[in-house]
């Protein structure tokens, strides 16, 4: 007996067209080959090979069959022979175990029970009365019953009991229905109950066409928007695709795989023709989902929503790609549109077009930072390398990686070989640098040292809020460091910078500097790179603000918020925490500006204290000058900060 998994294995990696010819003299005529029939000794080239679908055809003889018919009977082998002898050709190794052997799949009652519940929720959806609202639901999302029929979408009424009492009737008992997590036993309850109720149902296959679990959205505003089955035997999120049953045949065919974030991406997409799209299930492609992947085609399209979550999903999973030799394209959509909404706005060829724009993985990294200005001078430029090396490090691929490191020679101006040298000081096993560059994060404060210090403030600083910096912080870190977790209950999406809600909506008017600044950073990156361009992490004076800053700012693209904060001291990570409870706070340019105005007067400030101290030592010509200075930096000050509370003010004037 040689496993399903062996023969569609095999299958997959032949090429249906190379096999026959060794037999046939084929020719190439549109999408098919065509030659004389085997099997009838015929003359004329009525015997066609189509690899798209894996089979051929004979229109005389109707012979027809895969590719493993084929050399069954053109060489009179029994079955395993034939998957051995193709398994040879194509490198795919076939273990023929012995019947005995053949312990029957421990898992085949739970792709039965699941197969057995994903009809039943597609019966409900058709159900006059309970599948009402549902289908009024999929036809406002622009779904049709074609639509329905073809992804097996289905509807979990709410009434928990139902279905149970249906999988009893086939005889699948709790136990199994556990198992499979179709049931659910909560708290305090001792009656298990379904776990989708008021859902609509998309059933998840496997490779091999087998029901594994389901993901079921909300039609309301009920959270979470999609619950998925819970992980088990049968359904592990990290190596399930959905959608690769169907676009596994298309993905060999037009040798390209497209990744987008959600089902109704890939759901649209496939309905538009464009079949060889999958989606990982909620997260940014995993190592094993990428392997997946690339066992059917190594380029590899990344179309992801638009949004900034989108596109750190977008560069986490090319990594994960580049480490598995894939080639990997990025497409970027216009600002606001998500897949599903493109297609239904523009159509295919649209979608197309915007395919044939992708731009490699790297290039849209180094095309994103160039953008920013951060190769214009030396000291950015450094950072930028900084963020580039995780991709060198993840292309695994020698060609791939050269080209990388040219682009980057390229774009830097500094020696390839260099380059290489200093992605190789580091190797590529998931391990991350904290960087000690540009304002080296420092956490001196340690318990019991009373409020952290500051670097020589004066004490004008309290009218940005300054002196209430310390107080919003929490107390130094204890010995136990707690993993930071996403302030919202689950990780959607990818990396939730952010949970949105109940976000002030600027800082308050008191709220010192160096935490709204901090704050925003949080929620989003490129404010760290705008302060970085007038102010480096080193004219922060509170060092765990400092910190934060530094890090946020050198962190790789493609980091979300749970990686940086593994790399965070421990008072850090307390201050992190208390921002995520504090919310974030989405600035404005106007925003930024002002509180940047802030930060460049603080700077004033301290010259003006400067000058204030030669005053006293200075002679009468000196003090002229020093004076004249001063009142310039005053008016400057001014500008910068226009609304100051007459206390500072009187106080800044000493
Ligand atoms: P999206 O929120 O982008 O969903 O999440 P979507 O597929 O575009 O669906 P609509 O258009 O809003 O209805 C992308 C994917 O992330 C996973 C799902 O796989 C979803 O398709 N996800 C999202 C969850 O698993 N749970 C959630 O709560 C949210
Ligand atoms: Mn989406």
């Amino acid at each position: 007996m040689i496993a399903d998994e062996t023969v569609e294995r095999v299958r997959l990696a032949a090429d249906i067209v190379e096999i026959i010819s060794e037999y046939v003299p084929l020719k190439r005529s549109g999408g098919t080959w065509r030659g004389p029939c085997p099997f009838h000794q015929g003359k004329n080239a009525n015997f066609s090979v189509s690899p798209a679908h894996g089979s051929y055809h004979c229109f005389v003889c109707h012979e027809s069959g895969d590719v493993f018919t084929f050399v069954r009977k053109r060489l009179g082998l029994d079955w395993p022979a034939a998957v051995k002898l193709i398994g040879e050709k194509v490198g795919v190794e076939v273990i023929d175990a012995p019947r005995r052997q053949q312990a029957p799949d421990p898992n085949a009652p739970n792709f039965e029970a699941l197969a057995a519940a994903a009809e039943w929720f597609q019966q409900q959806l058709l159900d006059h009365e309970v599948g009402r609202q549902a289908r009024e639901y999929l036809t406002s999302r622009a779904l049709d019953p074609h639509a329905w029929q073809k992804f097996g979408l289905g509807f979990a009424p709410r009434d928990g009991q139902l279905l149970r009492r249906y999988l009893h009737s086939l005889g699948v008992d709790d136990a199994r229905q556990l198992e499979a997590g179709i049931l659910v036993v909560r708290e305090g309850d001792p009656e298990p109950r379904v776990r989708f109720r008021g859902r609509i149902m998309f059933p998840i296959l496997d490779e091999l066409g087998r029901s594994v679990g389901f993901g079921g959205r909300a039609m309301g505003d009920d959270q979470p928007k999609y619950l998925n089955s819970p992980e088990s035997s049968v359904f592990q999120k990290r190596r399930t695709l959905y959608g690769l049953h169907t676009a596994k045949q298309a993905m060999r065919r037009v040798s390209r795989a497209i990744v987008v974030e959600g089902y109704l991406d890939a759901i649209r997409l496939s309905l538009a023709g464009i079949e060889e799209v999958v989606a990982p299930l909620g997260t940014a492609l995993t190592e094993e989902q990428a392997q997946l992947l690339v066992r059917y085609t190594s380029s590899v399209f990344l179309l992801y929503d638009s949004d900034e979550a989108g596109q750190k999903a977008t560069f986490r999973s090319g990594l994960e790609l580049l480490r598995a030799k894939a080639t990997v394209h990025v497409v970027s959509l216009p600002e606001g549109e998500d897949p599903d909404t493109y297609v239904q706005a523009h159509g295919r060829a649209a979608m197309e077009s915007q395919l044939g724009n992708a731009i490699d993985l790297f290039d849209r990294q180094v095309q994103l930072l160039e953008r920013r200005g951060w190769f214009a001078d030396l000291r950015h430029r450094r950072t930028a390398i900084d963020k580039l090396l995780p991709t060198i490090r993840a292309a695994r691929e020698a060609l791939t990686r050269d080209m990388y490191l040219a682009r980057l020679s390229d774009a830097t101006h500094v020696d390839k070989a260099t380059l290489s040298a200093e992605a190789d000081a580091l190797p590529e096993s998931g391990l991350r640098r904290t960087t000690a560059r540009g304002g080296a994060p420092t956490s001196g404060h340690h318990p019991g040292d009373g409020p952290p210090s500051f670097d020589g403030p004066p004490p004008t600083m309290d009218e940005y809020g300054e002196q209430a910096e310390p107080a919003p912080l929490p107390p130094p870190a204890s010995e136990q460091r707690k993993p930071w977790t996403p302030g919202r209950k689950k990780g959607y999406k990818q990396g939730p910078e952010w949970q949105a809600t109940n976000v002030p909506p600027r800082p308050r008017r008191d709220e010192p500097v160096e935490r709204a600044l901090v704050r925003a950073m949080l929620v989003d990156r490129g404010v760290a790179e705008r302060v970085a361009e007038r102010h480096p992490p080193d004219a922060f004076r509170e060092p765990r603000y400092r910190e934060l800053f530094d890090t946020l700012l050198h962190a790789p693209l493609e980091d979300d918020l749970e990686q940086i904060a593994e790399r965070l001291s421990s008072d850090t990570l307390n201050v992190l925490r208390e921002l995520t409870d504090a919310g974030g706070y989405e600035a404005g340019a106007a925003d930024i500006g002002l509180t940047l105005g802030k930060l460049d007067a603080r700077v004033l400030e301290t010259r003006i204290n400067e000058i204030l101290e030669a005053l006293r030592t200075a002679t009468r010509e000196e003090q002229d000058a020093l004076m004249r200075e001063r009142l310039e930096l005053e008016a400057e000050i001014r500008r910068l900060v226009p609304i100051r509370s007459p206390r500072g003010r009187s106080r800044g004037q000493g």
